[in-house]
Order: C-alpha cells, then sequence, then structure tokens
C-alpha cells in the first residue's frame, strides 16, 4: 500500500470530535479516516493532564501500529496534554485543536469573549500561553464546563436538561454580557443550539474547520495527500466497541 493511501487517524474522548471529522470529510472527501471514540477512558477533561497524555500516548501507538499516515487530536483536552510529545516521538503530522480564541477575539474592537473548555484545558500551560497572547485578555471570561461533555454524550444537546445544566453553569457570571463565545471542546458544538440559546445573539465560535484546513496543508507539504477525484473511506470505532456509540458518531457524520 503506497502511504498516502494509509488513513489519517482521528481521536477523541468521545462523540465530540466528530464535530472535526465532519470538516475534515467535508474537505478532503478522497482521504481513508479512522476516528477513535476512546470511550473507555471518557471524559478527559477531569482527569490530570500527565494521564491524558499517558492515555493518548497509548491509543496513538496503537493506530501507529496498524499503519497511519498522520494523526488528527479532534480533542482540546488531549491536544493540550500530549500535542507536543507526539510530535517529539512520531515522524508523523500530528494536528491538534485549540480553543478558537484568535477568531473570537477579531470580531470586533476589544470584544467581551466567553471561552468555554473543560476545566483541564483551562488548566493547562498550552491554554494559559495562548490567552495570555491577545491584548484584550482581561476582557476574557474562562468557564469551565465540568460534566457538560457527559451530558452531550448522553445526548442532551438541546433540551430541558441542557437548560438546568447551563442555568446553573452560567449562574456565577450574573448578567455579564458578551460578544462572542468560543466553544473550546469538541463536543460543545453538538449542542450550540442549546448554548445559543443561553446566550442570546453571542457569536459561537470553534475551530474546527481550521483544523480541517491545517490537517490538508500538511498532507500537501507532506506530499501525503490522495489525489482529489478518488473516493475515500471513514471507518469509526471506538475503545468500548459499543455499535451505539458508533450510530450516534454516524449519524452526527452524515448530517
Ligand atoms: N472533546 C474533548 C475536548 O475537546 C472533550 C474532553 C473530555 O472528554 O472531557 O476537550
Amino acid at each position: 500500500m503506497k502511504k498516502a493511501d494509509l488513513p489519517v487517524a482521528v481521536l477523541d474522548s468521545g462523540i465530540g470530535g466528530v464535530t472535526v471529522l465532519r470538516e475534515l470529510v467535508k474537505l478532503m472527501p478522497e482521504e481513508n479516516f479512522i476516528y477513535l471514540a476512546d470511550s473507555a477512558n471518557a471524559p478527559y477533561g477531569t482527569k490530570s493532564t500527565e494521564l491524558v497524555r499517558e492515555i493518548t500516548l497509548r491509543n496513538v501507538a496503537a493506530l501507529f501500529d496498524e499503519g497511519i499516515k498522520a494523526v488528527v487530536i479532534a480533542c482540546n483536552t488531549a491536544t493540550g496534554a500530549a500535542a507536543k510529545t507526539l510530535r517529539e516521538t512520531y515522524d508523523l503530522p500530528v494536528v491538534g485543536i485549540e480553543p478558537a480564541i484568535k477568531m473570537a477575539a477579531d470580531l470586533c474592537d476589544r470584544p467581551s469573549v466567553l471561552v468555554m473548555a473543560t476545566p483541564l484545558t483551562l488548566k493547562q500551560e498550552k491554554f494559559i500561553d495562548l490567552k495570555n497572547r491577545f491584548e484584550n485578555a482581561e476582557d476574557m471570561t474562562l468557564l469551565p464546563c465540568a460534566g457538560l461533555v457527559e451530558l452531550i454524550e448522553e445526548g442532551h444537546t438541546d433540551d430541558g436538561v441542557l437548560d438546568a445544566f447551563l442555568e446553573r453553569l452560567f449562574e456565577p457570571l450574573g448578567d455579564k454580557k458578551f460578544d462572542a463565545a468560543v466553544l473550546g471542546c469538541t463536543h460543545y458544538p453538538l449542542a450550540a443550539a442549546g448554548i445559543s440559546k443561553r446566550l442570546p445573539g453571542v457569536r459561537l465560535f470553534d475551530g474546527s474547520a481550521g483544523v480541517a484546513r491545517q490537517t490538508k496543508r500538511r498532507l500537501v507539504s507532506e506530499g501525503l495527500k490522495r489525489p482529489e477525484g478518488l473516493t475515500g473511506t471513514v471507518e469509526i470505532r471506538n475503545s468500548l466497541s459499543d455499535e451505539e456509540i458508533n450510530r450516534t458518531v454516524r449519524k452526527y457524520l452524515y448530517t
């Protein structure tokens, strides 16, 4: 098999990475993808950096042994924990995702930005460095959303259960107004409709389309891109071997 025909591995703790996978497939339908939802270890965002790094390295090692040509870490939490080590370990393009602060900060002059992410993402050095690069960082409000990933995994993406959860989550913010909100976890765009109800008129940003474009750039520059016009494949699996999870990923991928 030619190296270009090997699959691109796309990883997340669960179904959330499908928000990145669908951008990848839209942009490069000719590529072969393996999507791994690591449901056995979800959620990542309330674990330690060391543990998420160890889990991610283990998952990538297994996929590498099968044969892959690139890795897309479709998880903000795992990117912060493991991207650097993966790049040091493997001679493969490794593309990660980080909260789309730049896009939100460019919305208008000194926007007030809400950043929603997992507790671990917001604590990581990588995120703190990113945030400090913006001169209007003091207008950023960080909202660790422990529990939101689990609700989305359970299908509460726009219902009363999500509304009640968000009501409690947003309580400490009082009536603070925002121009933009960053969905800094790949699960959250799946609940964009429900989140928007809590943030009327606020523009939501996520980095999934940017990750797809970056992956394409890397494949092209490494000579690993399949020619356009071919038909690629998408293999979806999860570490619990639960067919229901695969069905959910497929539903989001093709709707
Ligand atoms: N989708 C992951 C992210 O982007 C969720 C992490 C988790 O499992 O808590 O951070």
